[in-house]
């Protein structure tokens, strides 16, 4: 299976995430913290509830995000949440940039399915007008060169984490690579 805009093999397709998928976002979260956090210690119920809460998609703050699919089964998922400089996530720019996260079922990755939804994300990034769009990293992430093959680029780090920006330049050129 390849996961080009061309037809495949198998039918990958893609929609909007919708508020009703917060079942798939909050396994999505967990997926992608599991692997460098200790989810059991004495401050797991608290951290339980923050994973929680990035899962609440409020579209009417802007929030969105896309889903790949095959049939009723979700394979990929991103999502942007906006937030303030009061509260926020690990990947705070600006408040009109939202953060992004990413998660694909690893059954399907290395195919191209993350590089697919995150061109298209940055896409419907540019077709709003935002200025950009970050996304949080650890420092030794295998995941920053996709990102930096989709035109993030370091912003700032600090002692374990990184955090990327995919300024507007960068969302233009997803969106010109999307019509190609
Ligand atoms: C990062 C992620 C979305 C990539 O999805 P994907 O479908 O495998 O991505 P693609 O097939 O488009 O691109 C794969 C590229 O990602 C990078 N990569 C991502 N994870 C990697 C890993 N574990 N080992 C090596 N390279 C990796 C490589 O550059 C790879 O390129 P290559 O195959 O040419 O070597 C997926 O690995 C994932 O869900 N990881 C866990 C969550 C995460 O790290 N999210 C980012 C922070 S929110």
């Amino acid at each position: 299976m390849t996961c080009t805009e061309a037809p495949t093999a198998i039918s990958v397709s893609f929609r909007p995430l919708r508020p009703t998928d917060h079942d798939v976002l909050l396994e999505a979260i967990l997926a992608n913290v599991s692997w460098y956090v200790d989810l059991f210690n004495d401050e797991s119920v608290a951290f339980g509830r923050r994973l929680a809460s990035y899962a609440d998609l409020e579209p009417e703050n802007g929030d969105f995000g896309v889903l790949a699919h095959i049939a009723d089964h979700w394979i990929g998922v991103t999502w942007l949440r906006f937030f303030t400089s009061a509260d926020h996530g690990y990947a705070y720019v600006a408040d009109d940039v939202p953060e992004m996260g990413v998660c694909v079922r690893k059954f399907v990755r290395r195919q191209g399915l993350g590089r697919a939804l995150l061109t298209r994300s940055l896409a419907v990034a540019a077709a709003r007008d935002l200025p950009g769009v970050s996304i949080g990293l650890p420092q030794d992430s295998p995941a920053r060169s996709l990102c930096e093959r989709v035109g993030f680029a370091v912003h700032s780090r600090s002692a374990d984490r990184l955090t990327l920006l995919a300024d507007r330049r960068a969302l233009d050129a997803a969106a010109a690579a999307r019509l190609r």
